[in-house]
């Protein structure tokens, strides 16, 4: 359905096509993240709250603002970014891992989880492939990062609601995660051995970024879907650059390579490997 880009009166603040257009760009140019028309609504929801908390009384005062503000442009991005995610989603990747572990194909792991949202991507890569690593005596080594700092402050926290984490064993769960009591009741926490085998930090895909050494594996999931084609191409051939030869790059399920990409082969469902070339 196509918005209403009327100034709608039934809404608190007026929100009207010229401020969705302004903050959209702003928001791209910044993130990359290209916003269609359809997430009209969503960006009044998530802005009027910003709005409110600022006492603000209007769009206007409010594109002003995130002009002379750094403070309030990160909690502008902040806000616009969809950090949907989960423990083990998209299963088959670490699975995939742990058959190359057992058959003695990987002799190193350093991974790198770009995109990782508050922290269940690279908690859910430790839980699913640590232990085997250690058992394997696979060299471990795991970099989050993420664009909205926010959810990285969640992350390396590593406080979750128990529900988010009920689909794992009761072992599992003893072995990874404390169980929050009185005022924590309902939460888990991940152990601080585990916590630290994280190195968090902000990283903006679409900046000159650059890593010493390169990855053994990358995982990028429902990440660059929010990218044009010009800038997914971009990302591809650095993290191209910044795999080693045979490494491995899991993508999210509506995402892929194209088959005329010079630089990786499809070798399993979104999971592509770094050509040796
Ligand atoms: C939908 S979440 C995906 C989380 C996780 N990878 C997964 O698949 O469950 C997308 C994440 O990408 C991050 N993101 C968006 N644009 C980014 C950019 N330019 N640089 C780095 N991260 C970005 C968002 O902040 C968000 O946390």
């Amino acid at each position: 359905m196509q918005p209403n880009y009327q100034d709608d009166k039934k809404k608190e603040f007026g929100f009207t096509r010229k401020h969705f257009d302004l903050l959209r760009q702003k928001a791209k140019a910044y993130s990359g993240i290209h916003v269609t028309d359809d997430k009209y609504e969503m960006y009044y929801a998530r802005l009027a709250k910003r709005l409110r908390l600022l006492k603000l009384n209007s769009f206007n005062e409010y594109l002003s603002l995130i002009d002379k503000d750094p403070e309030e442009f990160i909690d502008f991005i902040n806000a616009i970014t969809t950090n949907v995610t989960s423990f083990d989603r998209e299963a088959h990747h670490f699975e995939y891992l742990k058959e190359r572990i057992k058959a003695n194909e990987i002799h190193s792991l350093s991974i790198w989880s770009a995109g990782c949202s508050s922290g269940e991507e690279p908690y859910s890569i430790i839980v699913n492939l640590y232990e085997l690593a250690r058992q394997h005596k696979i060299p471990f080594k795991l970099v989050g990062t993420d664009l909205d700092t926010n959810v990285l402050a969640r992350a390396a926290n590593g406080v979750y609601d128990v529900k988010a984490i009920e689909k794992y064993s009761k072992e599992t769960k003893k072995h990874y995660f404390l169980r929050g009591v009185g005022s924590n009741s309902g939460k888990c926490r991940v152990k601080k051995p585990y916590r630290e085998l994280v190195q968090f930090k902000q990283l903006n895909l679409i900046n000159n970024w650059r890593f010493d050494k390169p990855f053994d594996v990358i995982f990028c999931r429902n990440v660059m879907i929010y990218f044009e084609n010009d800038m997914k191409h971009q990302i591809l051939k650095k993290y191209a650059e910044h795999l080693v030869p045979g490494g491995l790059l899991f993508l999210g399920h509506s995402e892929s390579i194209s088959k005329t990409n010079s630089d990786f082969d499809n070798v399993g469902k979104t999971i592509y490997r770094k050509r040796r070339k």
